[in-house]
């Protein structure tokens, strides 16, 4: 069945240099943490729709949903059983079509993810390849081989899985004996499809076109650097839990980057035009250094890449400016914009990373009650100006559901509440990632912050600290300072002074060791990542991330501004 929406609201791009993404504002949903519309304790589809209007009214121009399919969950649902269908969990088919339909109403495009490199294990065509016998055309559609060893016991190669452990699992035969092994990037219940096999990109193609005929503006593609290995599937002598930036540029992964992956896009990006010019595609592409990056938006390919290293730059003024720079250059050479992205479901919220002095805990293993705590006034000022710095940026800018509350990572989750595969598959050594994903907090003074709806609340999926009443964005919205207020002020200002468009000049004057300034258009984005405040210049104070300091005061150590010049 297809929906029947009317026509799209929006104007079609005129020319690839018009088109909407180039300074697209999307905001990632995380449906689980969203809003609970039913007080199963797990947000849903229902919730998300229900709060549209609060993102439209933010000033976003789309969301991207993460996967809300059918999945046993055991990655969040980043381990599709049926690509085709809504999990119960976040509600059906119906809501999905709602929840388009309210999107249209409001203006804002609606982005899905697509998980091409593996599925569940309780896929149907994975239960088909474990009954099917080896060599099978079944078997094909994945990644199984013999193991090394007399015994056939060891595995394949020497891959690590991203989530700890070998990267690859033995199947059992019926007689009890050991099987073949089938390869898993991440969890054991994610086998990786074989992209070498003409039939999965058959199916594929259909999974895109089921949703572009719903009515989807693109995709955000998931780990979209990894759907083809290097012929033989060669041992790697790179970082062994296989990490996409270790390895890189020094020494080619196997298991990243191949080339035969671009034609996959050239491909889909063939099927996205027939349903327009306005719809897009976005990797996941976490690849050193960013010129190879750019190798997945050339004008025949994706519209976006993930800025991956401006999101682990530090608070510091040297290390912004350079990968602003290359970000810059890398895209611009292919005739892309670049993307800027400070937070998402996988790392650290930026007001936890930037709440420490010292280096801050690695990507991807999360913070603890046993780590040292971060200084969260520190954090979240830091991150109102990180934030402001960015949306003055030009170019696209992805924003992490939270983040305009300036929510930091629960940091002192108990074990006991942790879902996360890495947490498990590294006995606890890395914490994971659960500490972004809390449920957000909605309004203050009602049972976890009101992110349940409904009579009885169930506990949410993941508990909320006890202090985040102060976060609720129904406080935030009543506050003209709050940080909420300024992220709202400054998607609006983005837009009147046309900056996503823009260009950046940087001015020299202001680029120091502890400050930046940066001109674009006719507006001053400044810095301020040292230690001592900063005189600022003449001209109108547009916005600061101290929105309570006056436009005459100096702007202060981890503050940011925009002045009109
Ligand atoms: C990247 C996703 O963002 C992450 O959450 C997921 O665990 C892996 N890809 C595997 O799909
Ligand atoms: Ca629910």
């Amino acid at each position: 069945m297809t929906s029947t929406y009317a026509a799209p609201a929006f104007a079609a791009s005129a020319t690839p240099d018009t088109h909407w993404s180039r300074d697209s504002v999307i905001y990632q949903v995380y449906p689980r943490s969203f809003r609970d519309s039913n007080g199963d304790g797990i947000g849903d589809l229902a919730g998300i729709t229900a709060e549209l209007g609060q993102l439209a009214d933010l000033g976003v121009d789309a969301v991207w949903l993460s996967p809300f399919y059918r999945s046993p969950q055991r990655d969040a649902g980043y381990d599709v059983s049926d690509y085709c269908d809504v999990d119960p969990i976040f509600g059906s088919m119906a809501d999905f079509d709602e929840l388009m339909h309210s999107a249209r109403g409001l203006g804002l495009r609606v982005i899905i993810d697509l998980v091409p490199n593996h599925c569940s294990s309780d896929h149907a065509l994975f239960q088909a390849a474990l009954a099917a016998a080896p060599g099978s055309a079944a078997r094909d559609m994945f990644i199984f081989r013999d193991g090394r060893g007399s015994e056939d016991d060891l595995p394949p190669n020497n891959w690590q899985s991203h989530f700890g452990g070998p990267a690859w699992t033995r199947t059992v035969n019926p007689d009890g004996s050991g099987g073949q092994w089938y390869l898993h990037l991440f969890d054991s219940t994610q086998p990786d499809f074989n992209w070498d096999n003409p039939a999965v990109h058959v199916e594929f193609e259909r999974i895109l076109r089921f949703w572009l005929d719903r009515g989807v503006d693109g995709f955000r593609v998931d780990v979209a650097h990894a759907l083809v290995k290097a012929p033989g599937l060669p041992d790697w002598g790179g970082t062994a839990w296989g990490g996409s930036i270790e390895g890189f540029p020094g020494e080619e992964a196997p298991m990243f980057g191949q080339p035969a992956l671009h034609n996959v896009y050239r491909m889909w990006r063939e099927v996205l035009a027939e349903y327009g010019p306005d719809k897009i595609l976005c990797a996941e592409a976490n690849v050193d250094p960013l010129e190879r990056m750019a190798n997945w938006v050339r004008p025949d390919q994706m519209h976006q890449a993930f800025n991956f290293p401006y999101l682990t730059s530090p608070f510091s003024a040297p290390a912004l400016r350079s990968v602003v720079d290359s970000s810059l250059r890398a895209f611009g050479a292919v005739g892309a914009t670049s993307t800027w992205v400070l937070s998402n479901h996988d790392v650290v919220r930026h007001a936890t990373r930037f709440g420490y002095d010292g280096p801050g805990p690695r990507e991807g293993d999360g913070i603890g009650s046993a780590d040292p705590q971060p200084n969260l006034e520190l954090g979240r000022r830091r991150a109102a100006a990180a934030s402001l710095f960015t949306l003055g940026l030009p170019g696209a800018v992805y924003l992490y559901q939270g983040e305009e509350l300036g929510l930091p990572d629960h940091t002192t989750l108990p074990d006991a509440s942790r879902q996360d595969p890495t947490f498990a598959r590294t006995s606890g050594e890395r914490i994971g990632r659960d500490g972004c994903r809390i449920p957000l907090p909605w309004r203050a003074g009602s049972a976890s912050a009101g992110f349940s709806g409904g009579e009885t609340a169930a506990d949410p999926w993941l508990p909320l600290p006890a202090a985040w009443d102060d976060y609720a964005r129904d406080v935030q919205a009543a506050s003209p300072t709050s940080h909420l207020a300024l992220y709202r002020k400054a998607l609006q200002a983005r837009r009147i002074h046309g900056l996503g468009t823009g260009t950046l000049q940087w001015v020299e004057e202001y680029c120091t060791e502890q400050s930046l300034g940066f001109r674009n258009g006719t507006t001053l984005a400044l810095l301020n990542t040292g230690t001592t405040p900063l005189e600022l210049p003449r001209g109108t104070v547009l916005l600061r991330s101290q929105q309570q300091l006056g436009a005459g005061e100096a702007l202060q150590p981890g503050e940011a501004a925009w002045l009109s010049i």
